[in-house]
């Protein structure tokens, strides 16, 4: 869904920064092979994480939800120089073709991927974090935040994918099945009220907030 103008919206990626070759390569190969290739970032929300991660210049990035692993790529590029980028996903057929991209990239060494549910492997890593991006299940936005607001440090960006769910947050009736609209609308609020954080939502692409721990 386009929440401005086509045309617009044609404006603003035209004259954003290019898509790296390498993020193109991966764009492509996840297209051809990958169930569900609208799950990835893509260009321009792309260069939006990059921009916000080299402004932030996280020494530690939590990725929650790798998919293909667009979206990891782009928030590595504002790692310090030591940084981290640590990314969970649950799906293990996913686990190869994320890490031939990693290698491929200069921040092979600095991706470490986990495998699992994030909920179980959040309460393991022993680290606190500057940047953290929510896009896995819509179900648990919640819990993740509540899992990781104590590991982000002061000033630290949590930055949450699909927040307006292609404007169905203003519904107030759902069908049986959509257990995400209503999941997203109380992440929403939760943010909104939540002492800890100040937040913006940025209606860019699907939705994507911003929240700055105080
Ligand atoms: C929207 S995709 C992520 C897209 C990726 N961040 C990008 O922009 O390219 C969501 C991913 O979350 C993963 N996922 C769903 N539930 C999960 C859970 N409970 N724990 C970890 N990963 C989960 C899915 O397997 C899927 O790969």
């Amino acid at each position: 869904m386009h929440f401005i103008p086509e045309n617009i919206d044609d404006y603003v990626v035209k004259h954003s920064e290019d898509e790296p070759e390498l993020l193109q390569q991966l764009n492509r190969e996840t297209y051809q092979k990958i169930l569900q290739p609208r799950m990835l970032s893509g260009h321009y929300q792309g260069r939006v994480l990059s921009m916000i991660s080299k402004i932030v210049h996280p020494k530690n990035i939590l990725e929650i939800g790798t998919y293909t692993g667009y979206s990891a790529l782009c928030l590595a590029e504002g790692l310090q120089k030591n940084g981290e980028l640590h990314t969970i996903d649950l799906n293990e057929e996913l686990f190869d073709f994320q890490r031939k991209y990693f290698n491929k990239s200069e921040y092979a060494n600095q991706i470490f991927q986990h495998l699992g549910d994030a909920l179980d492997i959040i309460p393991k890593l022993d680290k606190t974090f500057d940047l953290v991006f929510i896009d896995a299940d819509k179900e648990n936005y919640a819990n993740y935040f509540n899992a990781i607001v104590d590991k982000l440090n002061t000033g630290g960006i949590i930055l949450s994918d699909n927040v307006l769910w292609s404007g169905k947050v203003l519904e107030t009736q759902f069908k049986k099945e959509d257990t995400s609209t209503p999941a997203l609308i109380k992440y929403n609020a939760l943010l909104k009220n939540d002492k800890r954080v100040e937040t913006v939502v940025l209606p860019i692409r699907d939705g994507l907030t911003i929240s700055r721990k105080v």
